[in-house]
Protein backbone atom coordinates (compact mmCIF):
# COMPACT_ATOMS: atom_id res chain seq x y z
CA UNK A 1 0.00 0.00 0.00
CA UNK A 2 2.85 2.49 0.89
CA UNK A 3 4.63 2.16 -2.50
CA UNK A 4 1.01 2.21 -4.62
CA UNK A 5 0.52 5.96 -1.93
CA UNK A 6 3.88 7.64 -2.75
CA UNK A 7 3.93 6.49 -6.61
CA UNK A 8 0.73 8.27 -7.14
CA UNK A 9 1.78 11.01 -4.70
CA UNK A 10 4.96 11.26 -6.85
CA UNK A 11 2.74 11.57 -10.44
CA UNK A 12 0.55 13.90 -9.05
CA UNK A 13 2.99 16.18 -6.48
CA UNK A 14 6.69 15.14 -8.05
CA UNK A 15 7.92 14.11 -4.73
CA UNK A 16 7.34 12.07 -2.06
CA UNK A 17 5.32 12.71 1.16
CA UNK A 18 5.58 11.53 4.47
CA UNK A 19 4.09 8.77 5.83
CA UNK A 20 1.01 8.33 8.28
CA UNK A 21 -1.18 5.35 9.35
CA UNK A 22 -3.70 4.74 11.61
CA UNK A 23 -6.35 1.69 12.69
CA UNK A 24 -9.62 0.24 12.54
CA UNK A 25 -11.13 -1.08 15.52
CA UNK A 26 -12.60 -4.06 17.43
CA UNK A 27 -14.71 -4.16 20.52
CA UNK A 28 -14.85 -6.76 22.40
CA UNK A 29 -17.70 -5.54 24.61
CA UNK A 30 -19.39 -2.62 26.01
CA UNK A 31 -21.83 -0.96 23.22
CA UNK A 32 -23.43 1.48 22.93
CA UNK A 33 -21.86 2.76 26.37
CA UNK A 34 -19.45 5.57 25.19
CA UNK A 35 -22.10 8.67 24.57
CA UNK A 36 -23.37 7.32 27.70
CA UNK A 37 -20.39 7.93 29.93
CA UNK A 38 -19.95 4.25 30.49
CA UNK A 39 -17.24 1.67 29.73
CA UNK A 40 -15.92 0.32 26.56
CA UNK A 41 -13.09 -2.23 25.76
CA UNK A 42 -11.91 -1.56 21.80
CA UNK A 43 -8.39 -2.60 20.41
CA UNK A 44 -6.85 -1.11 16.80
CA UNK A 45 -6.31 -3.90 14.38
CA UNK A 46 -4.14 -4.66 11.31
CA UNK A 47 -6.65 -3.00 8.80
CA UNK A 48 -5.78 0.81 8.83
CA UNK A 49 -5.58 3.57 6.82
CA UNK A 50 -2.32 5.18 5.23
CA UNK A 51 -1.92 8.62 4.24
CA UNK A 52 1.46 10.34 2.21
CA UNK A 53 1.53 14.05 2.74
CA UNK A 54 3.62 17.32 2.66
CA UNK A 55 3.15 20.62 3.21
CA UNK A 56 2.21 22.38 -0.41
CA UNK A 57 3.08 26.26 0.40
CA UNK A 58 -0.75 27.71 -0.74
CA UNK A 59 -3.91 28.36 1.71
CA UNK A 60 -5.08 24.85 0.01
CA UNK A 61 -5.46 21.21 0.19
CA UNK A 62 -5.01 18.75 -2.62
CA UNK A 63 -6.35 15.48 -1.79
CA UNK A 64 -6.39 12.54 -3.70
CA UNK A 65 -8.62 9.01 -2.53
CA UNK A 66 -6.83 5.74 -4.40
CA UNK A 67 -9.67 3.70 -3.26
CA UNK A 68 -12.63 6.15 -4.81
CA UNK A 69 -10.30 6.83 -8.03
CA UNK A 70 -11.19 10.84 -6.94
CA UNK A 71 -9.12 14.34 -6.77
CA UNK A 72 -10.52 16.86 -4.35
CA UNK A 73 -9.29 20.32 -3.75
CA UNK A 74 -10.54 22.64 -1.09
CA UNK A 75 -9.58 25.76 0.92
CA UNK A 76 -9.22 25.70 4.93
CA UNK A 77 -12.23 28.09 5.82
CA UNK A 78 -15.69 26.82 7.10
CA UNK A 79 -17.33 28.18 3.58
CA UNK A 80 -14.92 25.50 1.72
CA UNK A 81 -16.72 22.51 2.65
CA UNK A 82 -16.28 19.65 -0.46
CA UNK A 83 -18.77 17.81 -1.96
CA UNK A 84 -17.53 14.36 -1.63
CA UNK A 85 -17.99 12.68 1.28
CA UNK A 86 -14.25 11.13 1.90
CA UNK A 87 -12.98 14.58 1.16
CA UNK A 88 -15.33 16.07 4.28
CA UNK A 89 -13.22 13.76 6.68
CA UNK A 90 -10.00 15.69 5.78
CA UNK A 91 -11.71 18.98 5.77
CA UNK A 92 -13.60 18.27 9.15
CA UNK A 93 -10.30 17.45 10.75
CA UNK A 94 -8.34 20.32 9.42
CA UNK A 95 -11.36 22.38 10.78
CA UNK A 96 -11.53 20.92 13.91
CA UNK A 97 -7.56 21.28 14.77
CA UNK A 98 -7.48 24.91 13.57
CA UNK A 99 -10.95 25.71 16.06
CA UNK A 100 -8.43 24.18 18.81
CA UNK A 101 -5.82 26.70 17.93
CA UNK A 102 -3.67 24.85 16.02
CA UNK A 103 -1.80 26.33 12.84
CA UNK A 104 -2.52 23.99 9.09
CA UNK A 105 -1.90 25.42 5.72
CA UNK A 106 -2.39 23.83 2.32
CA UNK A 107 -0.73 20.68 1.80
CA UNK A 108 -0.92 17.70 -0.80
CA UNK A 109 -1.87 13.97 0.13
CA UNK A 110 -3.01 10.97 -1.47
CA UNK A 111 -4.29 8.51 0.92
CA UNK A 112 -5.80 4.58 0.73
CA UNK A 113 -7.12 2.16 3.17
CA UNK A 114 -7.93 -1.58 3.77
CA UNK A 115 -10.45 -0.98 6.34
CA UNK A 116 -13.61 -2.80 4.67
CA UNK A 117 -16.55 -0.28 4.65
CA UNK A 118 -19.53 -0.29 6.57
CA UNK A 119 -18.50 -3.68 8.47
CA UNK A 120 -18.57 -1.65 11.81
CA UNK A 121 -14.79 -1.47 11.63
CA UNK A 122 -14.18 2.08 12.11
CA UNK A 123 -12.82 2.93 8.59
CA UNK A 124 -13.94 6.62 9.14
CA UNK A 125 -12.08 6.94 12.46
CA UNK A 126 -8.79 5.63 10.98
CA UNK A 127 -9.31 8.39 8.40
CA UNK A 128 -9.79 11.13 10.96
CA UNK A 129 -7.27 10.03 13.71
CA UNK A 130 -4.73 9.42 10.41
CA UNK A 131 -4.81 12.96 9.93
CA UNK A 132 -5.19 14.40 13.01
CA UNK A 133 -2.23 12.69 14.28
CA UNK A 134 -0.39 13.72 10.87
CA UNK A 135 -1.49 17.81 11.25
CA UNK A 136 -0.29 17.50 14.88
CA UNK A 137 2.96 16.54 13.84
CA UNK A 138 3.53 18.31 10.56
CA UNK A 139 2.46 21.69 12.44
CA UNK A 140 3.91 21.01 15.76
CA UNK A 141 0.65 21.69 17.23
CA UNK A 142 1.49 19.66 20.24
CA UNK A 143 -2.29 18.94 20.97
CA UNK A 144 -2.45 16.03 23.28
CA UNK A 145 -3.82 12.24 21.91
CA UNK A 146 -7.11 12.82 24.05
CA UNK A 147 -7.52 15.87 21.73
CA UNK A 148 -6.63 14.40 18.70
CA UNK A 149 -9.41 11.66 19.34
CA UNK A 150 -12.25 14.45 19.60
CA UNK A 151 -11.03 16.17 16.63
CA UNK A 152 -12.15 12.86 14.94
CA UNK A 153 -15.05 12.84 16.92
CA UNK A 154 -15.81 16.40 16.20
CA UNK A 155 -15.26 15.88 12.91
CA UNK A 156 -18.04 13.22 12.72
CA UNK A 157 -20.28 15.77 14.57
CA UNK A 158 -20.03 18.43 12.68
CA UNK A 159 -19.29 17.95 8.85
CA UNK A 160 -20.31 14.43 9.00
CA UNK A 161 -23.86 14.02 10.49
CA UNK A 162 -23.51 11.24 13.14
CA UNK A 163 -23.58 12.06 16.93
CA UNK A 164 -20.79 9.24 17.74
CA UNK A 165 -19.18 8.96 21.05
CA UNK A 166 -15.14 8.86 21.76
CA UNK A 167 -14.91 5.09 21.25
CA UNK A 168 -13.52 4.76 17.61
CA UNK A 169 -11.19 7.93 17.74
CA UNK A 170 -9.82 6.73 20.90
CA UNK A 171 -9.24 3.21 19.67
CA UNK A 172 -7.64 3.91 16.87
CA UNK A 173 -5.11 6.60 18.34
CA UNK A 174 -4.11 4.70 21.70
CA UNK A 175 -3.95 1.08 19.90
CA UNK A 176 -1.23 -0.68 21.06
CA UNK A 177 -0.43 -3.85 19.59
CA UNK A 178 -1.75 -6.94 21.06
CA UNK A 179 -3.39 -4.81 24.16
CA UNK A 180 -7.10 -4.03 24.76
CA UNK A 181 -8.04 -0.95 26.65
CA UNK A 182 -10.66 -0.19 28.52
CA UNK A 183 -11.92 3.09 28.62
CA UNK A 184 -14.19 4.94 31.03
CA UNK A 185 -15.69 7.55 28.80
CA UNK A 186 -17.02 10.00 31.39
CA UNK A 187 -13.32 10.25 33.45
CA UNK A 188 -11.09 9.37 30.43
CA UNK A 189 -9.20 6.80 32.94
CA UNK A 190 -7.65 4.05 30.51
CA UNK A 191 -6.04 0.82 31.17
CA UNK A 192 -4.48 -1.78 28.65
CA UNK A 193 -5.28 -5.46 29.03
CA UNK A 194 -3.08 -7.41 27.41
CA UNK A 195 -5.12 -9.99 25.69
CA UNK A 196 -4.16 -13.09 24.12
CA UNK A 197 -6.39 -15.50 24.96
CA UNK A 198 -4.39 -19.35 25.05
CA UNK A 199 -7.09 -21.85 22.67
CA UNK A 200 -8.81 -19.29 21.46
CA UNK A 201 -8.90 -16.84 18.62
CA UNK A 202 -10.99 -14.08 17.83
CA UNK A 203 -12.58 -13.72 14.37
CA UNK A 204 -15.12 -10.92 12.65
CA UNK A 205 -18.05 -12.58 10.64
CA UNK A 206 -18.88 -9.77 8.14
CA UNK A 207 -22.71 -9.99 6.43
CA UNK A 208 -20.95 -7.24 3.99
CA UNK A 209 -24.82 -5.57 4.69
CA UNK A 210 -25.03 -2.09 5.87
CA UNK A 211 -28.69 -0.73 6.12
CA UNK A 212 -30.23 2.96 4.92
CA UNK A 213 -30.46 5.26 7.76
CA UNK A 214 -27.66 3.88 9.99
CA UNK A 215 -26.63 7.29 11.38
CA UNK A 216 -30.21 8.62 11.97
CA UNK A 217 -31.15 5.49 14.03
CA UNK A 218 -28.27 5.76 15.75
CA UNK A 219 -28.49 9.29 16.50
CA UNK A 220 -32.09 8.73 17.44
CA UNK A 221 -30.64 6.07 19.94
CA UNK A 222 -28.91 8.51 21.39
CA UNK A 223 -31.13 10.83 22.26
CA UNK A 224 -33.58 8.14 23.94
CA UNK A 225 -30.56 7.75 26.26
CA UNK A 226 -30.21 11.18 26.92
CA UNK A 227 -34.02 11.89 27.79
CA UNK A 228 -33.86 8.79 30.00
CA UNK A 229 -30.94 10.22 31.68
CA UNK A 230 -32.84 13.97 31.92
CA UNK A 231 -35.99 12.25 33.68
CA UNK A 232 -33.69 10.31 36.47
CA UNK A 233 -31.59 13.40 36.85
CA UNK A 234 -34.76 15.16 37.89
CA UNK A 235 -34.67 12.84 41.22
CA UNK A 236 -31.39 12.49 41.53
CA UNK A 237 -29.05 15.45 40.57
CA UNK A 238 -25.67 13.76 40.45
CA UNK A 239 -27.10 11.88 37.78
CA UNK A 240 -24.75 13.26 34.27
CA UNK A 241 -24.94 10.61 31.95
CA UNK A 242 -26.85 7.47 31.84
CA UNK A 243 -23.72 5.59 33.09
CA UNK A 244 -24.13 7.39 36.90
CA UNK A 245 -27.87 6.26 37.34
CA UNK A 246 -28.78 3.33 39.45
CA UNK A 247 -31.09 0.51 37.54
CA UNK A 248 -33.36 1.45 40.57
CA UNK A 249 -33.08 4.95 39.32
CA UNK A 250 -34.30 3.76 35.59
CA UNK A 251 -37.91 1.85 37.24
CA UNK A 252 -38.56 5.00 39.36
CA UNK A 253 -38.73 7.16 35.90
CA UNK A 254 -40.87 4.51 34.08
CA UNK A 255 -44.11 5.80 33.71
CA UNK A 256 -42.53 8.96 32.53
CA UNK A 257 -40.67 8.29 29.83
CA UNK A 258 -41.65 6.13 26.74
CA UNK A 259 -41.52 2.42 26.49
CA UNK A 260 -38.81 2.42 23.55
CA UNK A 261 -36.21 4.95 25.86
CA UNK A 262 -37.00 2.97 29.04
CA UNK A 263 -35.70 -0.34 27.24
CA UNK A 264 -32.97 1.06 25.49
CA UNK A 265 -31.89 2.64 29.01
CA UNK A 266 -32.54 -0.35 30.29
CA UNK A 267 -30.18 -2.24 27.57
CA UNK A 268 -27.26 0.65 28.16
CA UNK A 269 -27.56 -0.17 32.38
CA UNK A 270 -26.84 -3.99 31.62
CA UNK A 271 -24.11 -3.06 29.03
CA UNK A 272 -22.10 -1.13 31.53
CA UNK A 273 -21.79 -3.83 33.72
CA UNK A 274 -20.67 -6.52 31.32
CA UNK A 275 -17.53 -4.59 30.64
CA UNK A 276 -16.62 -4.55 34.10
CA UNK A 277 -17.41 -8.48 34.64
CA UNK A 278 -15.68 -9.27 31.44
CA UNK A 279 -12.71 -7.17 32.34
CA UNK A 280 -12.96 -9.43 35.73
CA UNK A 281 -13.43 -12.38 33.79
CA UNK A 282 -10.20 -11.68 31.52
CA UNK A 283 -8.40 -11.47 34.52
CA UNK A 284 -9.14 -15.20 35.76
CA UNK A 285 -8.65 -16.25 32.13
CA UNK A 286 -12.55 -17.45 32.61
CA UNK A 287 -13.53 -17.50 28.71
CA UNK A 288 -16.77 -19.17 29.48
CA UNK A 289 -17.55 -15.84 30.85
CA UNK A 290 -16.30 -13.54 28.29
CA UNK A 291 -18.27 -15.14 25.64
CA UNK A 292 -21.70 -15.12 27.84
CA UNK A 293 -21.40 -11.44 28.26
CA UNK A 294 -21.02 -11.48 24.44
CA UNK A 295 -24.15 -13.63 23.81
CA UNK A 296 -25.79 -11.32 26.57
CA UNK A 297 -24.90 -8.42 25.12
CA UNK A 298 -26.18 -9.56 21.69
CA UNK A 299 -29.49 -10.16 22.85
CA UNK A 300 -29.63 -6.44 24.44
CA UNK A 301 -28.76 -5.14 20.68
CA UNK A 302 -31.23 -6.89 19.29
CA UNK A 303 -34.16 -7.28 21.10
CA UNK A 304 -33.85 -3.99 23.31
CA UNK A 305 -31.30 -1.31 21.64
CA UNK A 306 -32.89 -2.66 18.05
CA UNK A 307 -29.80 -2.17 16.07
CA UNK A 308 -28.96 -5.79 14.80
CA UNK A 309 -30.49 -7.18 11.80
CA UNK A 310 -32.07 -10.30 10.53
CA UNK A 311 -28.10 -11.22 9.16
CA UNK A 312 -26.72 -10.36 12.14
CA UNK A 313 -29.07 -12.66 14.00
CA UNK A 314 -28.68 -15.90 11.64
CA UNK A 315 -24.93 -15.27 12.22
CA UNK A 316 -25.44 -14.95 15.90
CA UNK A 317 -27.52 -17.63 16.56
CA UNK A 318 -25.03 -20.12 14.04
CA UNK A 319 -22.51 -19.40 16.47
CA UNK A 320 -24.42 -20.77 19.10
CA UNK A 321 -24.88 -23.47 17.48
CA UNK A 322 -21.70 -24.36 16.81
CA UNK A 323 -20.45 -23.77 20.58
CA UNK A 324 -18.53 -20.80 19.38
CA UNK A 325 -17.84 -19.61 23.43
CA UNK A 326 -19.09 -15.75 22.45
CA UNK A 327 -20.64 -14.12 19.85
CA UNK A 328 -22.47 -10.40 18.95
CA UNK A 329 -23.32 -7.48 16.99
CA UNK A 330 -20.49 -5.46 16.94
CA UNK A 331 -19.98 -1.48 16.76
CA UNK A 332 -22.86 0.85 15.98
CA UNK A 333 -25.02 -1.98 14.37
CA UNK A 334 -27.69 -1.80 11.40
CA UNK A 335 -25.26 -4.29 9.39
CA UNK A 336 -21.12 -5.20 9.49
CA UNK A 337 -19.87 -7.63 11.34
CA UNK A 338 -20.04 -10.15 14.62
CA UNK A 339 -17.29 -10.62 16.79
CA UNK A 340 -16.89 -14.07 17.70
CA UNK A 341 -14.55 -15.65 20.48
CA UNK A 342 -13.97 -19.34 19.30
CA UNK A 343 -12.15 -21.87 20.64
CA UNK A 344 -9.24 -23.14 18.14
CA UNK A 345 -10.57 -26.96 17.07
CA UNK A 346 -13.89 -24.90 16.49
CA UNK A 347 -12.88 -22.34 14.04
CA UNK A 348 -12.87 -24.30 11.10
CA UNK A 349 -16.58 -26.20 11.63
CA UNK A 350 -17.85 -22.90 12.64
CA UNK A 351 -16.19 -20.38 9.58
CA UNK A 352 -17.49 -22.93 6.72
CA UNK A 353 -20.38 -23.38 8.23
CA UNK A 354 -21.07 -19.54 8.35
CA UNK A 355 -19.95 -19.27 4.94
CA UNK A 356 -21.84 -22.05 3.72
CA UNK A 357 -25.07 -21.64 5.18
CA UNK A 358 -25.47 -17.43 4.94
CA UNK A 359 -24.88 -18.03 1.55
CA UNK A 360 -27.62 -20.11 1.20
CA UNK A 361 -30.25 -18.01 3.32
CA UNK A 362 -28.85 -14.70 1.77
CA UNK A 363 -27.72 -15.45 -1.92
CA UNK A 364 -24.09 -14.16 -0.62
CA UNK A 365 -20.82 -15.11 1.10
CA UNK A 366 -20.13 -13.24 4.21
CA UNK A 367 -16.35 -12.16 4.85
CA UNK A 368 -14.15 -13.56 7.58
CA UNK A 369 -11.39 -11.70 9.36
CA UNK A 370 -8.81 -12.97 11.86
CA UNK A 371 -8.46 -10.35 14.66
CA UNK A 372 -4.91 -9.44 15.17
CA UNK A 373 -4.68 -6.68 17.81
CA UNK A 374 -2.36 -3.49 16.41
CA UNK A 375 -0.74 -0.17 16.72
CA UNK A 376 -2.90 3.24 16.13
CA UNK A 377 -1.65 5.98 14.67
CA UNK A 378 1.35 6.40 14.38
CA UNK A 379 4.33 7.91 11.32
CA UNK A 380 6.26 5.38 9.93
C1 LIG B 1 -20.16 3.60 16.51
C2 LIG B 1 -19.78 4.94 17.16
C3 LIG B 1 -19.13 4.74 18.52
C4 LIG B 1 -19.97 3.82 19.40
C5 LIG B 1 -20.38 2.56 18.64
C6 LIG B 1 -21.34 1.71 19.42
O1 LIG B 1 -19.02 2.87 16.20
O2 LIG B 1 -18.90 5.66 16.32
O3 LIG B 1 -18.91 5.97 19.12
O4 LIG B 1 -21.08 4.50 19.92
O5 LIG B 1 -20.98 2.87 17.39
O6 LIG B 1 -20.73 1.23 20.56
Amino acid sequence: MKERIQTKFQTLFGCEGDIYASAGRINLIGEHTDYNGGFVFPGAIDKGIMAAIKVNGTNKVKAYSLDYDEYCEFGLNEEDKPAQAWACYVFGVCRETIKRGGKVEGFDCVFAGDVPLGAGLSSSAALESTFAFALNDIFQNGIDKFELAKIGQSTEHNYCGVKCGIMDQFASCFGKAGCLIRLNCKTLEYKYFPFNPKGYRLVLVDSCVKHELASSAYNKRRESCEKAAAAIRKNHPEVEFLSDAKRIWLDEVREEISQEDFIRAEYVIGEMQRVLDVCDALERDDYETVGEMMYQTHFGMSKLYEVSCEELDFLNKLARKYDVTGSRVMGGGFGGCTINLVKDELYEPFISAAKEQFEAEFGHAPKVYDVVISDGARKL
